[in-house]
């Protein structure tokens, strides 16, 4: 069964440690993300970007895909399926097909049709039990042909935005999708108190969670973020172990070139990847 992410966050906010989102790209990844979770007996998100949807054949194959699993797999802990970096009109597909939670990313539009709009996803969210994420202050790097200019949130516009009742807020403090410059600044820790001192007991998202070192991770959960995505760091560790079995030979020795042959190192590491991120977060054993 898929559930909403509020419950997961809440306690992990309260329990002061974060649930790891991990995006899937296919059927491999999505089965390495819910295994290791339950290996690991951790609540887990699922993220989708709208990019992934459509190569997954849309959104409700992957709703499908994922139910169907997790029945297969006999997972027993939390499962969100969310939709990352939702469009308003993503958003209200993503609904409709299923998914247990959303990400209604609003940070392009001005702050007042960031609001009214949100409000709208909200609404038809919540009548069924869906959690939703909303964005204040564009996240930077490029992520699948979405390019943010990497603002640090204003911290009156984060309090206007949780309180029309988001179920968790992501704001950007200087974090980047994908790879991080070598001038790259750091995370602004004195914008993430503040947010943190105006929004309460909202759980905070940090968006990036690839390139960002391990002490600033943990501050971070110390100062009230309970939800973290990663894509970049699986996506890299997926490519390198496939890689590496193809200039190994390995493709060519036996039925190495069978598909479930070729994918395996990439699927072990990322279950890898997922473990390590689950240990550092403070997810594992919070199921
Ligand atoms: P990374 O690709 O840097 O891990 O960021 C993922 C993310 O924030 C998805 O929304």
């Amino acid at each position: 069964m898929l559930v909403s992410a509020k419950e997961m966050l809440e306690k992990a906010k309260a329990g002061k440690y974060a649930v790891g989102q991990f995006n899937i790209n296919n059927l491999e990844w999505t089965k390495a993300v819910l295994l290791t979770a339950q290996e690991n007996n951790s609540p887990v998100i699922l993220g989708v970007s709208e990019g992934a949807g459509k190569y997954m054949c849309g959104y409700t194959t992957v709703t499908n895909m994922v139910k169907a699993m997790i029945s297969e797999l006999n997972i027993t802990v939390p499962v969100s399926l969310h939709l990352d970096h939702g469009s308003y009109e993503g958003a209200k597909k993503a609904i409709a097909a299923g998914f247990s939670s959303v990400m209604f990313d609003g940070s392009h539009y001005g702050i007042e049709e960031n609001i009214e709009k949100t409000k709208e996803i909200i609404a038809l969210a919540f009548s069924q039990g869906i959690s939703v994420e909303a964005e204040v202050g564009a996240i930077g790097g490029e992520e699948d042909g979405v390019i943010g200019g990497g603002e640090v949130a204003d911290p009156d516009e984060c309090k206007m935005i949780a309180d029309l009742g988001v179920t968790m807020l992501a704001a950007g403090i200087g974090n980047i999708h994908g790879k991080y410059p070598s001038n790259w600044k750091g995370l602004n820790f004195d914008v993430l108190a503040k947010i943190q001192e105006l929004t309460g007991v909202k759980p905070l998202v940090l968006h990036g969670g690839t390139g960002i070192p391990a002490d600033m991770i943990k501050k971070a959960i110390s100062l009230g973020v309970s939800k973290i995505n990663v894509n970049t760091e699986c996506q890299l560790t997926f490519a390198a172990a496939t890689r590496k079995y193809i200039e190994e030979g390995k493709d060519l020795e036996g039925k190495g070139f069978d598909p479930r042959k070729l994918l395996a190192p990439g699927f072990e590491a990322i279950k890898e990847t997922v473990k390590e991120k689950m240990e550092l977060f403070g997810s594992i054993n919070k199921a």
